[in-house]
């Protein structure tokens, strides 16, 4: 495979671009292409055939476009169509999920008690909860969908009364009283990540997915012998599949303002 052939990177709107930044951050040579899948925005509450559907269409655009690595970088459709990545990459490209990282990180910490946050498919699919107790029986996980955060985030609502208040309203669920960790299972809520800290007065520990999926897609292209070699300074490529102007706004806050945005209907 060509080492100096782009990352793809894909999520529902903004929320991948936490990944995305830190990958970029990371390893400042690799091409990124990124895709938002801005019509179909939120996944979240969609059913499981139409997120299949989509991380189909993507991960095909993706690997059209010379990807030689696909990077879910969305917890629901990790959670909902990683098998479909997986086929559709086949020796073609390396398919990479965003929660098999975090949970393999957090059962190396101190972990004890974990509260873990996300989307309602992502919550509903109680992947979290599966693949940690497989690998820590003993570690107790209390699971809670926070669907009123992806659109107040896209809305660009941080910290302000409507955010805090609605935070608060979540995370102050009886279930979560005596977490010790938290994880963001959604590529959204690093954006609030401060937020979420001072509301915990910052006496636990925030998992947050975009440091730990991009130190994960290092090693394994490093392990694989695929980081590109080529000196010269990386290009990134963001798609949308119907543009609007608070993505290009949010992907010029993370990559600075000279970032090409193109529609592409999948
Ligand atoms: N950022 C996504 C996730 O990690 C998707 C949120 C949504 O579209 O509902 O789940």
């Amino acid at each position: 495979m060509n080492k100096n052939k782009a990352i793809g990177i894909f999520d529902s709107g903004i929320g991948g671009l936490t990944v995305a930044h830190e990958i970029a951050k990371k390893m400042p040579n690799e091409d990124l292409i990124y895709f938002g899948d801005t019509k179909h925005l939120p996944y979240g509450e969609k059913s499981e055939d139409a997120i299949v559907r989509f991380s189909k269409n993507i991960t095909r655009f993706l690997i059209q476009h010379n990807c030689k690595m696909v990077v879910i970088a969305c917890n629901t459709a990790s959670a909902l169509a990683y098998d479909i990545v997986c086929k559709e990459c086949k020796n073609i490209a390396i398919p990479v999920n965003v929660i098999d990282p975090v949970v393999d990180f957090t059962c190396k910490t101190n972990a004890y008690k974990i509260g873990i946050i996300g989307t309602k498919n992502t919550i509903c699919s109680n992947v979290y909860a599966r693949k940690i107790k497989a690998l820590n029986p003993k570690l107790k996980t209390n699971s809670l969908a926070t669907p009123l955060l992806v659109p107040m985030i896209e809305e660009g609502f941080h910290q302000n009364k409507i955010s805090k208040t609605i935070l608060s309203n979540y995370l102050q669920n009886s279930e979560f009283r005596n977490i010790d960790h938290l994880i963001l299972g959604c590529t959204h809520y690093p954006l609030i990540e401060e937020e979420i800290k001072q509301f915990y007065e910052h006496n636990i520990e925030i998992i947050n997915s975009a440091k730990i999926v991009s130190k994960h897609v290092k090693e394994t292209l490093d392990k694989m012998n695929l980081s590109c070699v080529k000196g010269s300074k990386a290009k990134h490529k963001f798609y949308v599949s119907d543009y609007n102007r608070s993505f290009e706004q949010s992907a010029q806050y993370f990559f600075g303002q000279r970032i090409s945005l193109k529609q592409e209907n999948i």
